[in-house]
């Protein structure tokens, strides 16, 4: 059966008779709970996870987002982090100790790797990056070390996929956990759980919250996984969210699926536009005509949401620059999956000194489409190619 995401971006979790019957759930700005006697603090301690004792295991206010969070990936149980990178961290750390291996596909997110290839590395765990394309890399990189395999599906420069379902079996086999990336594509488009992957993370920052006015992540699991992690990774590390923060993002969730289908409708007229003009050499994106992956794609997304990147006809770097100047409609900017359009140049790498060593062209621009008319996004695409 479809699962009811109106009724979980709606009610679930939300318990109004709690709470004067109000319509949206109170913000809990508490950092501790109190008890009528030692017995009822007694009887909280070993719950916390699910009980009110001290904010930074849990607030009511968060648990309301948790529980739909999970509902919408599928998953048993949810923990919401400061940041995305907060639960990525948290998800990976809690797989390994000295002396494992990680499996990751290349070119992840940029702080991906240098949790990787900095942290991780100072405490004994090694990583090999493959070409996630092709599950024969996978395979022939596991060794009797590795723990885990880490993807990213699809990547969000460049946007090729793994086969999640052979992924994961391959990992089972071998007794390896999977963690993946999803936030390119929000629980409403892939769901990985169904799939066979074992923990799901997500920079809910992006079209979680949908409005580009906070930083948050979130993890999915099973309750088995989830409570491990909650109490040593979560309650440890301590990257939590701010109950307001959460308030926030549980705000800009009840619009989640008008603001998913708008971004993609609009994505999709805009990449017709833009494939077939004589500036741009190629459109990256999944579910692109010529897309080498198209069919995996369509297998196990339901769609693409408004990411996606070009390749302009270009000789010289200064006419990706010029391009992105000409730009009045979009902000040129990092992140995605907020209400407006932005530009992401590769060009503005080259020469910043920027710890990011570009392994992406200088004529890739990532292009995000927010919530504006497409018709006016089009218009501005369009001299904004022809001023190059
Ligand atoms: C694909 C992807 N994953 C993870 C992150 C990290 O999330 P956050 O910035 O919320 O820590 C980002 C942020 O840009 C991202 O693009």
């Amino acid at each position: 059966m479809e699962k009811d995401i109106s009724f979980i971006l709606n009610h679930l979790g939300e318990d109004r008779e709690n709470y004067f019957n109000a319509v949206s759930p109170p913000i809990l700005q508490s950092s501790n709970f109190v008890f009528r006697d030692v017995e009822t603090m007694r009887a909280a301690m070993p719950n916390e996870f699910n009980r009110p004792f001290y904010t930074r295991g849990a607030n009511p206010t968060v648990t309301i987002l948790r529980k739909k969070l999970a509902a919408l990936e599928g998953s048993e149980e949810a923990l919401v982090f400061g940041s995305g990178v907060a639960a990525i961290s948290a998800a990976v750390l809690s797989c390994v100790k000295a002396g494992d291996h990680i499996i990751c596909v290349q070119h992840p997110y940029s702080w991906t790797t240098t949790l990787l290839e900095d942290l991780l590395a100072r405490f004994n765990v090694t990583h090999t990056f493959v070409d996630g394309t092709k599950l024969e890399n996978f395979a022939n990189a596991i060794t009797p070390a590795t723990k885990v395999i880490y993807l990213e599906s699809p990547n969000t420069m460049t946007f090729e996929l793994q086969d999640l379902e052979a992924v994961s079996a391959l990992a089972k086999k071998h007794n390896i956990t999977t963690i993946i990336d999803n936030s390119y594509s929000s629980p409403l488009h892939q769901n990985p759980i169904s799939l066979g992957v074992d923990i799901v993370v997500h920079s809910a920052s992006k079209y979680l919250n949908g409005h580009s006015d906070i930083v948050a992540g979130v993890l999915c699991s099973t309750t088995e996984r989830v409570k491990k992690i909650y109490s040593s990774e979560f309650l440890t590390l301590g990257g939590i969210i701010s109950p307001h923060d959460a308030w926030l993002m549980m705000r800009g969730l009840r619009t989640l699926q008008v603001r998913m289908q708008r971004t993609s409708e609009s994505a999709e007229k805009i990449i017709a536009f833009l494939e077939n003009h004589p500036l741009v050499e190629k459109v990256l994106y999944p579910f692109s005509k010529t897309n080498p992956q198209l069919a995996l794609a369509k297998k196990q997304m339901k769609r693409c949401g408004g990411l996606f990147s070009i390749l302009l006809k270009a000789d010289k770097i200064e006419q990706a620059e010029k391009f992105t100047n000409s730009l009045k409609r979009f902000l040129i900017a990092c992140s995605w999956g907020g209400h407006e359009s932005l530009v992401y140049p590769i060009c503005a790498l080259y020469g910043s000194g920027s710890n990011n060593k570009p392994h992406l062209p200088w004529n890739l621009v990532r292009i995000y489409i927010g919530l504006e008319e497409p018709d006016i996004l089009i218009e501005d695409l369009n001299n904004a190619l022809a001023s190059m």
